[in-house]
């Protein structure tokens, strides 16, 4: 049977209502995961759910230990993840509160365990990277943003930066000449690691700020968690949608 696990982002640190069947400490090869992963009834179905930055959002994007969560993930048999990602908008149609599911990826992270193979590395584990996101999972979080009638841009290309720090405006400026339309710090290495294991796996990304240097001062954290409180409502009705047609 499949499953689905959901990792929650920066604003979704737990799912409302969701009905604690069991919770697994996996000790993994990499170390452990950000947490227990919380398996549960949510909607009339089962799903797993792992809050990348701990429960209580004490780890920061750099420190997260990728490898162990999708490692972990994997172990429990989980085939399919709906990864939630807190971004800075950079391209036009991308302002703060607006959600999208990219379609691309630029990785600009750096000293992040990239693989599970670099102790043990063969020519067959050049995995296929083409096209980082899985297209039906993109597909259905659109659908259920459809259905909900909330408006959800379709495609753009994630840039992963390193953080914790934002970027300069001169960075974004970078990015943007690069083509990226949102920016992150998390979306690397957990799309390739998902894809080493064949887990499917998409981005439901909510803009939360302009990124660096497109909009009138500086950015505060004040900005971001009030878009934050705002976008995770509709996030949480689109998820909801996801887990009910499983
Ligand atoms: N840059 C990088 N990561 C982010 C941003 C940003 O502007 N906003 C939310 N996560």
């Amino acid at each position: 049977m499949a499953k689905l696990a959901i990792i929650g982002g920066t604003g979704l640190s737990a799912l409302d209502g969701l009905n604690i069947l069991e919770q697994h400490s996996v000790s993994t090869p990499f170390g452990s995961p950000s947490g227990a992963i919380l398996e549960g009834e949510l909607h009339g179905k089962t799903v797993f759910f792992l809050p990348r930055h701990g429960a209580k959002h004490t780890i920061p994007p750099h420190k997260i230990n990728y490898r162990a969560n999708i490692w972990a993930l994997h172990y429990l048999g989980v085939d399919r993840i709906v990864a939630v990602a807190a971004v800075g908008g950079i391209r036009d149609d991308l302002a703060p509160s607006v959600l999208a599911v990219p379609d691309q990826i630029i990785d600009y992270t750096y000293g992040r365990e990239q693989n599970f193979y670099s102790d043990d590395f063969t020519s067959d584990k050049h995995i296929d990277f083409s096209y980082p996101y899985d297209e039906n999972i993109r597909q259905q979080l659109l659908q259920s943003a459809l259905n909900n009638k909330i408006m959800m841009v379709d495609g753009g290309t994630y840039g992963a930066t390193q953080g914790p720090r934002l970027e300069s405006a001169a960075e974004i400026k970078r990015m943007a000449q690069d083509g990226c339309a949102m920016v992150g710090m998390t979306g690397m290495p957990e799309a390739t690691l998902a894809r080493e294991l064949n887990i499917a796996y998409a981005t439901c990304a909510l803009i939360v700020n302009w990124a660096a240097g497109l909009s009138d001062g500086l950015i505060t954290m004040a900005q971001i968690e009030q878009t934050i409180a705002g976008g995770m409502t509709q996030v949480k009705q689109i998820l909801a949608d996801v887990i009910r047609s499983q």
